[in-house]
């Protein structure tokens, strides 16, 4: 996708950054100090800079002035510094340099990715709305337990981002045993589906596109198998590998997942953008939110990526958001309204209430929901090159 040029002395951190970066389709240039750092950032023209402060010959600071000063007018490659202290002084030390970003060592390679597609798109030369990067956002919604309407709001939030917002997106069905979607939606078991991927000799782009169903609503699907035993021909490697390349096709790539915390669905949910914990307020939902919570604390995942959205909000269960708030100690982020003729009539008749009654309560509660998403993914990309 873009040219990158890495500056670092240390040859682990070279290796592990070219892995990381091809894997998401750029091209890697290489320098082991600054001084070549700067050479090859004026024989390379790279789209993108990372850099290290502490290298041989010139040091990274050097380096980002030299850049800035031999830039021409109207010319900024974005430059990410990564440095091994977090402290106040070397940051502003950077920023003053020209750094635009920073990124503290060891880092998650999820982070340096966002940081580096959020640069891209903010310094991406005008192009046409046609001709426009897709925001490649992975969301996914993940049901804290059984039944609390993980699909629903997958399904109706990846319909409200296109129609309302006018995203091109893209619906996984992550649930590969006992997919929803084809009843949800009204398709039949003829439909192509993730295993005619899973079971080609290659994976591409143009295999993806062939094996999407265009729903009516504008949103592509990526079906679950018509059988739960095929499921199994769709390894982690697989699904790594399909939400990679669809990233690079959509501004949305909504994924809905079930409770397992299993090796296919945490290499999901470490890829994801932000995590959806769909929930409702009983206590067991609640004790199987706390233990996720921990979970992505011992992954040591950063836990803002987690939001909660508390479904059927206002059904009485004895439980109240406050209660729920207090007794997990954090905030619920979402709510969507209780309306269980509206939910279950769409399912019954695979016309998702979103498409065809944007206006009831349930409507309108899951749009107001994706206008807030979007928001605020726009507002952390933008963020997100000045700040932590
Ligand atoms: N906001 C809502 N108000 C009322 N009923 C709802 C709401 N959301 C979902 N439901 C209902 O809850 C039931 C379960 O929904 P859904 O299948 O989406 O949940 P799920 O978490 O994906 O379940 P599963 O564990 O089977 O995958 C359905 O009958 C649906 O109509
Ligand atoms: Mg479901």
């Amino acid at each position: 996708m873009a040219k990158i040029l890495v500056v670092d002395d240390d040859p682990n951190v070279q290796r592990q950054l070219q892995y990381t970066l091809k894997q998401e389709g750029h091209q890697v240039v290489v320098a082991g100090d600054g001084a070549e750092g700067f050479r090859l950032w004026g024989v390379e023209e790279p789209a993108l800079v990372l850099l290290d402060v502490m290298l041989p010959k010139l040091d990274g600071y050097q380096v980002a002035r030299k850049i800035r000063s031999e830039e021409g007018e109207g010319r900024h490659v974005p430059i990410i510094m990564l440095t091994t202290d977090g402290g106040v002084e070397q940051r502003v030390q950077g920023l003053r340099a020209g750094a635009d970003d920073y990124l503290i060592k060891p880092f998650h390679p999820a982070e340096l990715v966002a940081r580096i597609r959020s640069l891209l798109a903010r310094f991406a030369p005008e192009l046409s709305s046609d001709d426009q990067r897709p925001l490649g956002r992975l969301h996914v919604f993940y049901g804290a337990k059984g039944g609390v309407g993980t699909t629903t709001l997958a399904i109706n939030a990846a319909i409200g981002l296109h129609r309302e917002l006018g995203r091109k997106v893209v619906l996984v069905d992550g649930n590969l045993q006992f997919g929803d979607h084809r009843v949800f939606l009204d398709l039949g078991l003829d439909r192509k589906s993730i295993v005619d991927i899973a079971s080609a000799p290659a994976v591409d782009a143009d295999l993806i596109r062939r094996v999407l169903v265009r729903h009516d609503s504008g949103v592509d699907l990526l079906l679950a198998p018509p059988q739960p035993e095929m499921a199994e021909l769709v390894t982690e490697a697989h699904i790594g590998q399909i939400l990679t390349i669809l990233r690079g096709l959509y501004d949305y790539v909504v994924v809905d997942v079930d409770k397992r915390l299993d090796d296919f669905n945490l290499h999901i949910l470490d890829q994801a953008e932000t995590i959806f914990v769909v929930m409702t307020a009983d206590l067991s939902c609640l004790k199987n939110v706390r233990l996720v919570l921990e979970t992505v604390g011992h992954l040591g995942w950063e836990g803002g990526r987690v939001k909660l959205v508390l479904n059927r909000s206002n059904a009485f269960t004895g439980i109240t958001v406050r209660n729920a708030e207090s007794a997990l100690k954090r905030t619920i982020e979402y709510q969507i309204v209780n309306e269980y003729r509206g939910a279950i009539s769409a399912l019954n008749s695979g016309a998702p209430f979103v498409f065809t009654k944007p206006d009831s309560p349930l409507g309108r509660s899951v749009l107001d929901f994706v206008r807030q998403v979007d928001r605020t993914a726009a507002t952390a990309a933008e963020l997100a090159p000045t700040t932590r």
